[in-house]
């Protein structure tokens, strides 16, 4: 099939190049000629496992652009991917996907047939939006053509992104037609099927089930979107309000979350107390689903307490530097982890920062390393008083305290024993309770988890 992607971010590009490597013909367009140039190279302009090699394979087979051309506006399938960040009253900001409606318009041929698909998270009524922005550009230029507009959020998760694409779980289409259906159908039929070649180093999982295509109406589509990343982050804001109460009474949360979590109709994942969701995502679709809410005068208490737990938490990360400390003023502290989670250089809304933020306004010296991530924080956060550290080691350096924020791999396998002699005072704060709490105690640190 031909397919055209607007807008290739981490889920334009990853879907456009996982399309690509599944034998469709596929054409990137982003406004940003830096993130085309890169593309052009074959080479992804943000960090993703598996997807400098998969782009590798497939980058010659694939067309990039920064405008829309009518050749690639008359595509069988239109993948609409571009951002929709939160609004001033938490509603996601629907300029660049009407921008991007606004733009095939303009371009789809006379005689066209396509299907034009909201892969970014919008809110309710979207499909609906753009249809009418599509319907209205072509009355406008008195073309003829046949154009449906289709639902098809996306879940994948950054960090796994490429492995989601290929396994996912169910996917989801919304329209109120058939056509459209059996053409997303067609487009996802080796994913539904199973029936591709696993890319090298990204194996097929054991035991494992087909995705299901869980066809709706585009209301529905769109709203499952928001349903399911609200429940994924009040999982998450649920073990860190548990996190909370087991710190008063001493128990251990990772331990009560995996009793809990072995229940299967809770299940284990996405339970992990500490310092809080962060990304582009989670925060803002939880918003606008509060905004939902708002517009209908139908109050979310979950969604907000989600919300409030998990803003909270950040603070809990600073109490306990400052119960461990007790004076912060002065001290050094080394800040292992920027991104909002590991296997990813996403800043977006991480924890990370707003915790640097509060121990530079507190008078600590912050002296920052991530695997990944420094240099974006650099360029996105010039105003952060920060320093940047070549390796946990030297960000370690005469600290007062390790401050643990992304669990990236390379935390958990630090040398704990070179750590301990570099730093003034042995503190560790275990903002994602990953670390070995006997080990650090044996070694004479005084060890602060979350909730532990
Ligand atoms: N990042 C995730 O993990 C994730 C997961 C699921 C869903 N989503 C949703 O998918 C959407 C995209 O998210 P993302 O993280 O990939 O965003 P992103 O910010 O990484 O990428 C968006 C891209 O769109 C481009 N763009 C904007 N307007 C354009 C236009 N008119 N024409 C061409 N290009 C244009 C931008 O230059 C940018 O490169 C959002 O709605 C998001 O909520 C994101």
């Amino acid at each position: 099939m031909r397919v055209t992607v607007v807008g290739t971010g981490y889920v334009g590009l990853t879907t456009g190049v996982a399309l690509a490597y599944l034998g469709h013909e596929v054409t990137c367009i982003d406004k940003n000629p830096a993130v085309v140039e890169s593309l052009r190279e074959g080479r992804p302009p943000f960090h993703e496992p598996g997807l400098p090699e998969l782009l590798r394979a497939t980058y010659r087979s694939m067309q990039f652009g920064t405008q829309l051309t009518p050749e690639a506006a008359g595509a069988d399938v239109l993948l609409i991917c571009v951002g929709t960040p939160t609004q001033a009253n938490g509603d996601a900001d629907l300029r660049y996907v009407e921008a991007a409606a606004t733009e095939i318009a303009s371009m789809i041929p006379e005689g066209a047939d396509t299907v034009v698909v909201n892969k970014s998270t919008v809110p309710v009524g979207s499909a609906r939006r753009v249809a009418s922005i599509i319907q209205d550009g072509l009355a406008h230029r008195g073309v003829q053509a046949q154009v449906a507009v289709a639902s098809n959020p996306e879940f994948l998760r950054e960090g796994s992104a490429i492995y989601d694409m290929f396994y996912p779980d169910r996917i989801v289409v919304g329209a109120t037609s058939s056509g459209p259906i059996d053409r997303l159908r067609r487009l996802y039929e080796a994913i539904l099927e199973q029936t591709f070649t696993p890319p090298s180093g990204i194996p097929r999982p054991d035991s494992r089930e087909l995705p299901v295509f869980v066809t709706t109406t585009p209301t529905s589509a769109e709203l499952c979107k928001y349903a399911s990343n609200a429940f994924l982050a009040m999982k998450i804001s649920f073990a860190n309000e548990i996190a909370g109460i087991a710190d008063r009474v001493g128990a251990d949360v990772t331990e009560v979350m995996r009793a809990v979590g072995l229940d299967k109709r809770i299940g284990l994942r996405y339970l992990g107390a500490g310092a809080g969701w962060g990304g582009s995502c989670f925060g803002k679709d939880v918003r606008a689903l509060l905004a939902l809410g708002d517009q209908y005068g139908y109050e979310m208490p979950l969604a907000r307490g989600t919300l409030e737990v998990n803003m909270r938490q950040r603070r809990v990360v600073v109490e306990k530097l400052q119960q461990a400390l007790k004076v912060v003023r002065g001290s050094t502290v080394a800040l292992w982890g920027l991104t909002f989670k590991p296997n990813t250089d996403d800043l977006r809304d991480a924890p990370a920062l707003d915790v640097a933020r509060r121990l530079v306004e507190l008078g600590a010296r912050v002296r920052a390393h991530d695997p990944v991530g420094m240099e974006r924080c650099r360029r996105e956060h010039p105003d952060l008083a920060i320093e940047y550290a070549e390796t946990p080691l030297d960000a370690a350096q005469d600290a007062d305290a390790v401050v643990l924020m992304t669990e990236w791999e390379t935390f958990l396998h630090v040398d704990w024993g070179a750590v301990a002699e570099r730093m003034r005072e042995r503190v560790v704060i275990d903002g994602r309770n990953v670390l070995d709490r006997e080990m650090l105690t044996r070694l004479g640190f005084r060890y602060w988890g979350i909730g532990r």
